[in-house]
Formats: C-alpha cells, structure tokens, sequence
C-alpha cells in the first residue's frame, strides 16, 4: 500500500506558510522510511508545527483573553481506536506528545492542572510557549475588540460585542482594558500573513494501511480561561479508524456541533473517496465560519477548506 501524508498550519493560515508544512511533511516521511509507523510519523510531523513558532500551536500558541493565560490543547487517534488528549495544558513545548502518552493510559482526554501535573511526571520540563508575535497578535486583537482596531480580527471580534467580559471574566487579573502594558494598543505590530492560524494537524496512511490523525491548538483569538474547541475532543477535531484519518480546523464550537471528523470518517467507511467526503464536510459550514480538513482514505486523500490554508502532502 501507498503511504499519504498531510499537514496542516490552520484554516485561515496563510499558503505563503506551506513551507512548514512541508518541513513537518518531510520529518513524518523520514519516519516512515526508516520504518516508523502512521502514530511515530504523525507525531514527527506535529512536533515540526509545534515548534514553528508562525503557527498557534505548541511555541506561539495564542494567549487568552488577560493577555498571560496560554493553555494548549492537543490530540492523537490511531486507527486502532486508541486516542489521547490534552486539554488546558499549560507550559509545556510539545502538548501532542503529552496527548500520546495519555493514549496508553486508560483516559482518553487530561484537562488543566491534572494535564500539565501528568506532563511534569513523565518529564516534561517546563517551558514558556508565549512569543512576541503571539503578543503582538494578541494586542491587535484586544484593539479589535475596543473598536480601534484595524478589521484584520473584525469577524472573531463580532461575536463579543453583546457580550459584558467583565460580568463572565474568569482570570485572576484585572478585568480587559485595566492592565497597562498587555494591553497597549500602541505597540501593535502587525506581524505579516498572520490573520488566522488556528490549528495544526497531520493525517498519516502508512505502508501497511496503518492510519493516525493528530492536532494541536492555542485555540482561538478570544477565549475566556477554560474554553476548550474542537482539537481535545475525540470525533471532532480528529478521528481516524480502519478506513481512514481525519483532522479539522477552524472554529472549535462550530466543528464540535457538527461532530466533524467522526461525521467525515462514517463517510469514507460508507465508501466516499476522500475527496467527496471533504468537499461535502466544508459544504456544512456556511461561509462565514472558517473550516479546514485533512482527509485520507484508504486509496486517496484530500485537503480542503474554505479558506487559505498552509498545507502540504506527501504521498509515494
Ligand atoms: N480549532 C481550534 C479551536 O477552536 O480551539
């Protein structure tokens, strides 16, 4: 059998950023070559994304709304069944491959304190993932939100105009717009081409029809202490089986009601191709909210999404 693999750097992620993409790509390539299977590649190659810090995963993951909170979320399925997730886990590098080892635990997904907690006992030294650019982002952001900003994060912001932050803010700090300095709208730099990384993932069909699906978020641009997207959750940001492996992107709420990546595999074990099951899961979005997926079928594969997305494949 053929091995595919895809990698991905988010809905919305700019295609100038492919290139990272493709790094990722090789270094799962390179697994498998040397005999690694889907699971080895697939975490090869998010490590690759983690560590790049132009996309919101692992280093440069978004902070949250008080401008300090990073929590990251990271999940791995293998087509065996077997999956583990992270949720909320807090200064760490690389949240897939503490994900990973919850897979050979009997959870399935470690949240918040109890997650970083585990990641310290299995050695996982403590690491600060926050970078100028996710600081830079996060200011243009927070302009956004106080009607000063440039409309780059106008859609993310339209969702919070009805609502009070200071009646449902959870963070230990002071409330937006009363904390100096993280807030200061007039060092925004606007870092280029970084309107909208979201996740990143990679779909693996190794040479024994092995199959892995992985991803690994920040989150998105506005996000109270605690929110959990898509990325974590089992069925919705990744699912991958006998037939096939599946990671989306885009915003966690709208992906997590649709129930996309288990929706998107019942397709391909139903008998879609790939690239039938792809299109046919962007069409369940309408245009405004932004959705992207990996799919690999046991013949063929597809990339999708309804706006640009760094993206790479490899097959062979
Ligand atoms: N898709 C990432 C998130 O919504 O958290």
């Amino acid at each position: 059998m053929t091995f595919a693999i895809l990698t991905h750097g988010g809905a919305a992620s700019p295609k100038a950023l492919s290139d990272g993409c493709e790094t990722a790509a090789n270094a799962a390539r390179a697994v498998l070559q040397a005999g690694g299977d889907a699971l080895a590649a697939a975490l090869a190659a998010t490590v690759v994304l983690e560590d790049d810090e132009r996309f919101n995963a692992g280093t440069g993951s978004n902070l949250r709304l008080d401008g300090r909170v990073i929590e990251m979320d990271a999940s791995i399925m293998t087509g065996d069944g077997r999956f583990g997730a992270v949720t909320g886990l807090e200064r760490v590098k690389n949240p897939i491959l503490v994900a990973a080892k919850v897979r050979e635990t009997p959870h399935l997904l470690i949240a918040g304190a109890g997650a970083t907690a585990f990641a310290r006992r299995l050695g996982f030294s403590d690491y600060d993932p926050t970078t100028d650019r996710a600081r830079a982002k996060y200011n243009r952001a927070i302009a956004e939100l106080r009607g000063e900003g440039d409309g780059a994060y106008a859609d993310d912001a339209a969702v919070w105009k009805d609502i009070a932050i200071e009646k449902v803010w959870n963070f230990s700090g002071p409330v937006l717009g009363t904390q100096g300095a993280a807030v200061d709208t007039k060092s925004r730099i606007r870092p280029p081409g970084d309107e909208g990384c979201d996740t990143v993932g990679a779909v693996i069909r190794d040479n024994n029809g092995g199959f892995a699906a992985t991803a690994s978020t920040g989150g998105t641009l506005y996000m109270l202490r605690g929110r959990v997207g898509d990325s974590p959750l089992m069925g919705c940001g990744v699912y991958a089986g006998p037939k096939g492996a599946v990671a989306a992107t885009g915003i966690g709420e709208e992906i997590v009601r649709r129930f996309l990546s288990k929706t998107v595999y019942d397709w391909l074990a139903d008998g879609m191709t790939a690239q039938a099951a792809a299109a046919r899961a962007v069409a369940l979005f309408p245009n405004e909210v932004d959705v992207g997926l990996l799919v690999v079928g046991e013949e063929d594969h597809a990339i999708a999404a309804n706006r640009d997305m760094a993206a790479f494949a490899s097959v062979g």
